[in-house]
């Protein structure tokens, strides 16, 4: 039997930008988790056990192109077999799906590596941030890659598309609120969204996409020198410019207001946007205060993480 977990992750800066080759900022959130289990079973056939994402069934009863058959088979060629061993793969998340929290890469890096484990071919990082990047594409259609990134190296990332990923420090810890409004918000509706208005004025996505490259080099040099006064207000410029491209919505404008005015030092949404999660740069004072607020506005719950 084989056993492998990966992280969650958010997005700290640089969401939809990132996708067009600017920079984002992303760190991985521990606190929700992916776990795999790979076993032999003696009833034959490769078998998936999800219950948390309701999937049960038999690989071969799969279309190629749903995300996790498509990354157990690629395991299965990776490795070069070709009659796969009769097991039952047991999938546990607590990673909400379709909310910003990296559900779909954290699967799929987790199934890379307790599946290649199993069969005695265990995958290196770069193989699983690469098999895992293709899966993100049926998730996403255009990803830019960064989700697989942080969870296959479970570090903070500096990320820009198709450079090699680096990692980032940060001078002092800081701590993040993040906030789910409960609204199940499929990435690639939002990409798609965003794609279409791209075209419509490249000038002038172009030019918001560069503020937010700005924003994020700056929030990068923030976070080096422990400097969250100045972070918070980055978040607050990068969610007023995620506003102006429309992935924002009435939810999280009001968890993004209530925790401002409940002491956070800045927030903004995190990901894909339209629903999902919103994130508060909060101290540990606020925390529980701030908490509160997000509550009282209608988070349908909140993870408090420490970066660095
Ligand atoms: O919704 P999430 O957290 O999976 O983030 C998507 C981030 C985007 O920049 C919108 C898309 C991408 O592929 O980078």
């Amino acid at each position: 039997m084989t056993t492998s977990s990966a992280p969650g992750k958010i997005i700290l800066f640089g969401e939809h930008a990132v996708v067009y080759g600017y920079p984002a900022l992303a760190v991985p959130v521990t606190q929700v988790q992916v776990k795999v289990t790979v076993s032999g079973n003696k009833r034959g056939g490769v078998l998936i056990e999800a219950p948390d994402i309701n999937l049960s069934a038999e690989l071969s009863s799969l279309p190629p192109d749903q995300p996790v058959a498509a990354v157990i088979n690629s395991v299965f060629s990776t490795v070069g077999i070709s009659e796969p061993p009769a097991c039952t793969i047991h999938i546990q998340s607590t990673i909400p799906v379709a909310s910003g929290l990296g559900s779909g890469a954290a699967v799929s890096v987790a199934v890379l590596r307790a599946l290649s484990a199993f069969l005695g071919h265990p995958l290196p990082d770069e193989k699983v941030n690469l098999l895992a990047f293709e899966v993100e594409k049926l998730h996403h259609g255009t990803p830019s890659g960064i989700d697989n990134a942080v969870v296959t190296y479970a570090r903070p990332v500096y990320f820009i598309n198709k450079e090699t990923i680096k990692t980032f420090h940060a001078g002092a810890p800081f701590l993040i609120l993040i906030g789910d409004t409960g609204i199940a918000a499929p990435t690639k509706e939002s990409v798609t969204a965003v794609r279409k208005l791209w075209q419509t004025d490249q000038t002038r996505w172009e030019e918001m996409f560069a503020r937010i490259g700005e924003i994020v080099r700056d929030a990068r040099r923030a976070i080096e020198r422990g400097d969250n006064f100045k972070l918070g207000k980055l978040m607050n410029a990068n969610h007023a410019i995620l506003k102006e491209m429309t992935v924002s919505c009435a939810e999280l404008d009001r968890l993004v207001t209530a925790a401002l005015q409940s002491g956070a030092l800045g927030a903004k949404l995190s990901g894909g946007g339209r629903g999902g999660n919103m994130i508060a740069l909060v101290e540990k004072e606020n925390a529980p205060a701030v908490a509160r607020a997000l509550e009282i506005a209608g988070t349908k719950r909140t993870i408090l993480t420490q970066v660095g």
